[in-house]
């Protein structure tokens, strides 16, 4: 870990109880002598079991504040008094926004312009050694560089061209952190990052989808012809990427992160399938379930990563490949279908299919 995080570092983590931040604020708290303020909504998404149950959770301050509320979240960071802010708080469905986008407006936009009027003031207030070490990281996504054909990669220089009210709604936000930064001097790093999966995903994305329902014995979606690609990352390293470039990244600039996991959908279930056909045999093998659904709308057909920027700068390399990490996951989530049980209910997520315009 780099000495950045010193003991006693506060880092103001936003979006901690959900999926990335999770892991994000468990790898603090495990790795780093730092104090963890976690600021969440506490939505439908989120779920602090996997943080409350480590032994070392001391350091982790829970602060249930919505970003659409300025004076909440001007006091909560008051209240954190953060060295370091890590943004991860956003709504993060596809599927969700297209069927209410206005919720992805008020949490990515609305939230993200809250929180650096917020951070700006406690910013503008510290001394000049705090000011120098400060950063603010937003972490975004590459689905703000739209669709690619069947050749190439989104880079830090690709233009942005988001197709989904969630994709419109992050590139948004990463604007306006860009904005704070050229016009305020605010210190701000950016990473855009690839489709992430592992351990503790709420299951309306499409690797828990798949497992869940697989085990269920239910039809398997697969959106249009399957032959969408994405390039899926392990969140552990995504996380370890995103210390490298808080802590050594350059002030202003960008970094994408990927995964070198090019798949498309149709391959990453049957590869989920063969690995449930050993792991939990049943007479017929779960690609039988396989089914074709109607297509998502402005569905992106691929998307691919150059990591190169990060990977020369400050030496960030994937540690699983997809057939490692994506084997884990599966038997994460089998032996964690209590905990999917759990949070289905909690949230009212029964696996029902959203985000068809019908
Ligand atoms: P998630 O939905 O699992 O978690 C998001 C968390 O943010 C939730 O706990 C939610 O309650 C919180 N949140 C949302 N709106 C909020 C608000 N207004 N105020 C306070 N808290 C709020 O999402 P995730 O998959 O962990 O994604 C985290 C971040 O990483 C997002 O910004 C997302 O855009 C980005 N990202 C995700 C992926 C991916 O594959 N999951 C890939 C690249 C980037
Ligand atoms: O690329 C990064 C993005 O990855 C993040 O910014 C988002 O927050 C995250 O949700 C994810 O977006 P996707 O739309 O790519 O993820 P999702 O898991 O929803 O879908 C992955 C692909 O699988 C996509 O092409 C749609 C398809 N799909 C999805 C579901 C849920 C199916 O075929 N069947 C399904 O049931």
């Amino acid at each position: 870990m780099n000495p950045w995080f010193s003991p006693g570092t506060r880092v103001l983590v936003t979006g901690g109880a959900g999926f990335i931040g999770g892991c994000l604020v468990r790898c603090l708290l495990q790795e780093t002598e730092a104090y963890v303020f976690n600021l969440d909504k506490l939505g439908y998404a989120s779920d602090c079991t996997s943080i409350n149950a480590l032994s070392i959770n001391d350091r982790h301050i829970l602060l249930p504040v919505n970003l659409t509320n300025l004076e909440a979240t001007k006091a909560a960071v008051k209240e954190s008094n953060p060295d370091v802010v890590m943004h991860l708080a956003a709504e993060s469905h596809v599927d969700r926004s297209i069927d209410g986008p206005e919720a992805f407006i008020d949490s990515n936009v609305k939230g993200t312009f809250n929180l650096l009027e917020s951070v700006r003031e406690h910013w503008e207030a510290l001394s000049q050694e705090r000011q120098e070490h400060f950063r603010f990281h937003h972490i975004s996504t590459d689905e703000v560089f739209g669709s690619l054909g069947s050749q190439g990669s989104f880079s830090e220089t690709t233009a942005y061209d988001p197709c989904s009210p969630y994709s419109a709604s992050k590139a948004a936000s990463d604007h306006l952190v860009r904005a704070w930064h050229r016009t305020y001097g605010l210190p701000i790093v950016i990473t855009n990052c690839s489709n992430n999966y592992g351990p503790w995903q709420f299951p309306e994305k499409l690797i828990p989808v798949v497992i869940l329902k697989a085990l269920a014995g239910e039809p398997i979606p697969l959106y249009g012809d399957g032959e969408n690609i994405r390039d899926w990352l392990f969140v552990e390293d995504h996380v370890e990427g995103l210390l490298l470039a808080v802590t050594a990244g350059k002030i202003g600039e960008t970094y994408c992160i990927g995964g070198y996991g090019e798949r498309t959908n149709k391959k990453v279930v049957e590869t989920i399938c063969t690995i449930l056909d050993e792991l939990r045999p049943q007479e017929v093998s779960y690609s039988s379930l396989i089914t074709k659904v109607k297509d998502r709308p402005g569905h992106d057909r691929r998307y691919a990563i150059n990591s190169q920027k990060i990977s020369n700068e400050l030496g960030w390399k994937p540690r699983h490949n997809f057939e490692i990490g994506i084997r884990n996951t599966v038997i994460w989530y089998i032996n964690n279908l209590d905990w999917c049980e759990k949070i289905g209910i909690k949230s009212g997520y029964q696996g029902n299919r959203i985000g068809t315009l019908d």
